[in-house]
């Protein structure tokens, strides 16, 4: 070998390493990327959403795998709450309707946070208001916080003399949509107007 070829085979030696360093670098950023919005290297299996049970609103004893096969809206919130939960659903309710068609592949889900006031005959008397395909589902404490945990879900008691009861609820407020398969898709951030959320939907859902 010539002083020439091998410092040729050097360089191309180094350009190769040097490679392998930027798509080692590359893939670690990628994994880091995709570890932070929720979804798993492989991109197949979400960090958002699980198994859960609870009583719906109509009484049913259910499971995450009743509401396979469809789309979910999936929101966390209860009933005594004084204006953000009621505004979330009604924008919900008004997504539905303006999604007509592609309507009929969504079920929005309704949890409660407050399962102590909220007993599926509350619920029975509140979520009918909002749309018929809503599904209300609450359940013990330990099942409601599962089920919470499983979405990243944050609520907290937070006292408050002034209200009946004693108390409201503290809660984080995003709409999830939920794949056929149970699989996150995206959020929508408190305040996301229903033609906006429509329109997702539309592109989403074929
Ligand atoms: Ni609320």
């Amino acid at each position: 070998m010539t002083q020439a070829s091998t410092q040729r085979s050097t360089i191309i030696l180094r350009t190769i390493s040097l490679s392998f360093f930027a798509i080692s670098l590359g893939l670690l950023a990628w994994v880091g990327a995709t570890l932070y919005l929720g979804k798993s290297p492989t991109g197949e299996k979400a960090l958002i959403g699980g198994a859960f049970t609870a009583t719906t609103h109509r009484g049913e004893q259910v499971s995450d795998k009743d509401f396979l096969g469809k789309y979910s809206l999936v929101y966390f919130g209860y009933t005594f709450c004084p204006d953000v939960c009621p505004g979330e659903l009604q924008i919900i309710s008004a997504a539905m309707d303006l999604s007509g068609e592609t309507a009929k592949k969504i079920t929005p889900l309704f949890f409660s946070v407050d399962p102590t006031r909220d007993t599926p005959e509350v619920l029975a008397d509140y979520v009918p208001h909002f749309h018929d395909d809503m599904v209300g589902l609450t359940g013990t404490k330990e099942q409601m916080a599962k089920a919470a945990k499983t979405y990243r879900v944050y609520y907290a008691k937070a006292p408050d003399d002034a209200v009946p009861g004693g108390y409201l609820m503290d809660h984080s407020s995003l709409i999830y949509l939920m794949d056929p398969r149970g699989e996150y898709v995206r959020h929508f951030n408190y305040g996301t107007m229903p033609e906006e959320i429509a329109a997702a939907l539309q592109e989403i859902i074929q």
